[in-house]
């Protein structure tokens, strides 16, 4: 159970103050009944919720699919560049997202937004396997060997050892990654260690998210609810639910 006020604030509805007054005023209806406590406790998953007249349809998390675009931060807030948040609207701002997982400021491609820290947790969490897939564009030759030290885990700078992943060249200096990790720099490093330089780099998959080709760097969707199952279905076999 949940404040009315908290809830309506959570969902974008205004500061808490904004929808205290709002309430008091006799805006809100739950259940078809006016309710003038800001402090009501309420269920949101299970009561209709109307404000001026209009049902706010309360979701507990929100799932965002964004194509990152090269020089914005994948934090929810720097003191010197922008970051992904500045790319919604301010009412998905309040909602308490943050990225799942990080491209770097140079990077593009898919990233997902959510505030479901459970799920995030798990589908970043190395101990969980979950793929990424990459491409790159990189300079230089690849050592001939390189898909098959990417394959046995490579050893990247400093002595790092990689977890198995995938290399498959697709064009003369254009590749694809397969990783199920996120070490720091971790593509650009591998690359690095097999005698290219990444000169451009685009997430294409996450686990069963697939970066939708109508989305522009700078673009961002809702999950399809098929999206949504997917993912969850993969917090609930990794935690051992099925
Ligand atoms: N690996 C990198 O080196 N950079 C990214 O942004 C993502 C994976």
């Amino acid at each position: 159970m949940e404040r009315l006020d908290k809830v309506l604030a959570n969902l974008g509805e205004g500061s808490r103050k904004e929808v205290r007054l709002l309430i008091r005023k006799g805006a809100v209806t739950v259940d078809g009944a006016v309710v003038r406590d800001p402090e009501m406790k309420i269920d949101p998953e299970s009561v209709v919720l109307c404000l001026n007249g209009r049902t706010i349809s309360y979701k507990k998390y929100i799932y965002i699919m964004m194509h990152k675009p090269a020089g914005l931060l994948s934090t929810t807030r720097d003191p010197k560049t922008p970051t992904v948040l500045s790319l919604l609207p301010e009412k998905l701002q309040k909602q308490g997202l943050f990225p799942a997982g990080r491209l770097d400021k140079d990077s593009e491609g898919l990233l997902l937004l959510t505030n479901d820290g459970d799920t995030a947790h798990r589908l970043i969490s190395p101990n969980f396997h979950v793929e990424k897939r990459y491409f790159v564009r990189y300079a230089g030759m690849l050592d001939a060997d390189a898909a098959e030290r990417i394959e046995g885990g490579i050893t990247i700078d400093g002595g790092e050892v990689c977890r198995p992943g995938r290399l498959v060249c697709t064009a003369p200096g254009e590749a694809e990654v397969f990783v199920t990790e996120g070490k720091y720099h971790q593509v650009k490093r591998m690359i690095t260690a097999c005698g290219g330089e990444v000169t451009y780099l685009r997430r294409l998959s996450f686990g069963p998210l697939a970066l939708d080709p109508q989305l522009h760097p700078g673009d961002f969707r809702f999950l399809t609810a098929e999206e949504e199952k997917e993912i969850l279905k993969i917090h609930e076999k990794l935690s051992g639910k099925v």
